[in-house]
């Protein structure tokens, strides 16, 4: 079964804590929270101190992810803001290998994000260091895009992968009432959705029906 991990980007920012603590009560164990530096991608989102400031608020596990184009300048203050896993982009800069060595010394996992172009051999080598990897079905930097299907392939082709066993598989973009259920049955352990679950007028009770229909033993219904 898929896990649904609801991305903070598209909730209300004026009451952030109450939206966190809604998603808690529906059930949601991990928080998606996604950091933007406007040059990786062309769009700014929000900083370590929020992170910080939701820890004190919420247990879930926290999962940040990082489209900032250095991602060795910004390791240290999110480990210190309380995230649980730390994520990076492949296409950015940085020794691979050192940041995910800083990350677990820091106490948190380490994750891995393809964009969707980014074949898996790019990451190949890596894949027996990381916690997790994050397949994206949308270009980074925004909320509310459509769904790239092809890259959800990407999810298949690592299941089949020796040496896998160990390894969280996420996919991060375009999940609505229709794609949630074809990102599970590629065999996908979480699914991000922030915009389906953030600007419906019941996000509790959306988060709810996804993780429905990402329950294949269930009938999606
Ligand atoms: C996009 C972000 C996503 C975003 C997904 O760059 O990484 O996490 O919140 O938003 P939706 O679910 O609206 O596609
Ligand atoms: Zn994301």
């Amino acid at each position: 079964m898929s896990e649904i991990v609801p991305s903070l980007l598209s909730a209300d920012f004026s009451i952030l804590a109450e939206e966190v603590a809604r998603m808690e009560e529906a059930g949601a164990k991990r928080l998606h929270l996604d950091v933007m530096d406007g040059h990786f991608v062309p769009n700014l989102s929000f900083g370590n101190p929020v992170v910080k400031s939701l820890r004190n608020k919420s247990d879930l596990h926290f999962e940040v992810h990082l489209m900032v184009q250095n991602p060795a300048d910004r390791i240290d203050e999110f480990l210190k803001a309380g995230a649980d896993t730390l994520i990076f982009h492949v296409e950015a800069d940085g020794d691979d290998i050192e940041l995910i060595k800083r990350i677990k010394t820091g106490g948190a996992e380490a994750g891995i994000s393809v964009k969707p172009g980014t074949p898996l051999s790019s990451i190949s080598n890596l894949i027996s260091e990381i916690d997790l990897l994050l397949v994206m079905t949308v270009e980074p930097g925004f909320g509310g895009q459509e769904m790239i299907k092809s890259a959800l392939q990407k999810v298949n082709e690592v299941k089949r992968m020796n040496g896998t066993e160990h390894l969280l598989v996420e996919v991060d973009g375009g999940i609505n009432l229709e794609t949630v259920r074809e990102a599970a049955e590629v065999g996908t352990d979480l699914i991000v959705s922030g915009s389906t679950i953030f600007h419906s007028s019941d996000p509790s009770e959306m988060f709810k029906t996804l993780s429905r229909k990402a329950d294949l033993d269930n009938n999606g219904h």
